[in-house]
């Protein structure tokens, strides 16, 4: 196939997906879509090509692919658009907000037969691929535990930077929500899926500092715990918690392995006791891993070098007309888990079993189901402490950094 024409869409993130199209991975930039007009007049220059504030004429552009990098709870909407469009898409996370969109979304793949990839790229992580290869080779045995973190606090001037008006998706999505940065690389790894999910909020808090500034109508920060189809238990840790940090760590059945806490966070543990077995390993290995392939090209892209990875697997997948790993069962299964979390939170962290949308019958059970929260109207509420109200000087700091990024809006 010649070389794929691909528009992107959201002019934030999605800047990195333009950065990485091009001949290595096979994808040409053709078009770019954003509402936000300064700054899609600034990235159309930047790429030189055609710009659009409209997504319907957007789509009518000549191209054969989409990337989503629109607002996070929007989208399934925008995927199926697209697919019905007979584009193959890539999204970014959520690939879905409610768990009725994902079942939508599942069904317009298949009725279209389109190429989708979910753009999760912390699996690409070098570390988390090489987690795979080892774990694929038997070198740890079959998955018993495992964690991953995905913990990002920040200033209060580059959080409210990021997310300019009072609902701004970043200023009130459940704090479950952005649970696929650390369910993707165990997924990857081990290729269990979860069966059953419990959630837990971590609420804000008065003494942090960060908090006196910033808008924010969700809680702070989630563990999830779930049960994969092996039997396999995880633990997952998102979003903001002081002590920044990325880390995976999968425990087997024969060994351990595990991405630095500390000092150079690439590189990976791995411990293997062999008690009464032939040796054939040290105990404990700390090494630097390479990545498998495009070793280079991945150290100078952004995440760690995931960013490359997902341009090129959505090349590949529409190239050999097959399915990628992070196809849109998965997609929609590790984006299902912020909705289910979040309910188990609200409901004493009660175990709630997680659909297997592989199959007819769950599809069925879950296509009406519209539960999302809602900032404004509750019903519910996105903080487990219910109704949240912006104080003045979080207001008046907001707004001072919303206008220094050229946001005049409330
Ligand atoms: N995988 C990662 O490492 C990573 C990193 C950052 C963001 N993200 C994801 O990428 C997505 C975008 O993140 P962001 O930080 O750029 O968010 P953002 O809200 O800053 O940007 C979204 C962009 O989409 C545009 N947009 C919204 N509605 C639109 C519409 N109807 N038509 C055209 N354009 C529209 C907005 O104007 C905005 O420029 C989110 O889903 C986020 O979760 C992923």
């Amino acid at each position: 196939m010649d070389t794929i024409r691909v528009g992107v869409v959201g002019v934030g993130r999605g800047m990195s997906f333009a950065r990485g199209t091009g001949p290595l991975v096979g994808l040409e930039l053709v078009a770019l879509c954003d509402t936000w007009e300064e700054r899609l007049e600034q990235a159309g220059k930047q790429f030189d090509v055609t710009t659009y504030t409209d997504y319907d004429e957007f789509l009518a552009h000549d191209m054969d692919a989409v990337i989503l990098a629109n607002y996070f709870h929007e989208h399934a909407p925008f995927a199926i658009k697209a697919l019905q469009a007979d584009k193959h898409v890539m999204s970014e996370t959520s690939a879905c907000f409610t768990i009725a969109e994902g079942v939508e979304l599942i069904r317009t793949v298949e009725r279209t037969g389109k190429t989708y990839m979910f753009a999760e790229n912390y699996p690409y992580m070098v570390f988390n691929q090489e987690m795979r290869r080892l774990y694929r080779a038997g070198e740890v045995g079959t998955v018993m535990y495992a964690e991953a973190e995905y913990i990002h606090p920040d200033p209060a001037e580059v959080i409210m930077g990021r997310a300019c008006g009072t609902y701004h998706w970043r200023n009130w999505i459940p704090a479950t929500y952005y649970c696929t940065h650390s369910l993707a690389p165990i997924m990857f790894i081990t290729e269990t899926w979860p069966e059953k999910v419990n959630g837990f909020v971590m609420v804000r808090r008065e003494d942090d500092p960060v908090n006196e500034r910033t808008i924010k109508f969700s809680d702070a920060s989630s563990m999830i715990a779930l049960r994969m189809d092996n039997g396999a238990v995880v633990r997952l840790v998102q979003v903001y918690l002081r002590g920044h940090g990325v880390w995976v760590r999968v425990h087997g059945s024969r060994g351990l392995m595990e991405n630095l806490r500390w000092g150079e966070r690439n590189m990976l543990r791995v411990v293997r006791e062999q008690y009464h077995e032939e040796r054939h390993h040290p105990e404990e290995v700390i090494y630097r891993p390479d990545f498998p392939e495009f070793h280079q090209q991945a150290l100078q892209a952004g995440h760690g070098g995931g960013d490359f990875f997902t341009n090129y697997h959505f090349a590949e997948a529409i190239r050999r007309d097959e399915p990628p790993f992070l196809d849109v069962y998965r997609g929609v299964t590790m984006s299902i888990i912020g909705p289910l979390a979040y309910r188990s939170a609200l409901g004493d962290s009660n175990t709630i079993d997680v659909p297997d949308f592989r199959r007819e019958a769950d599809r069925v059970q879950y296509e009406n189901d519209d539960w999302r929260p809602d900032p404004v109207k509750g019903d519910p509420w996105p903080s487990i402490e219910g109704r949240k109200q912006p104080t003045p000087e979080q207001v008046a700091f907001s707004r001072e950094v919303w206008r220094s990024k050229g946001y005049e809006g409330e």
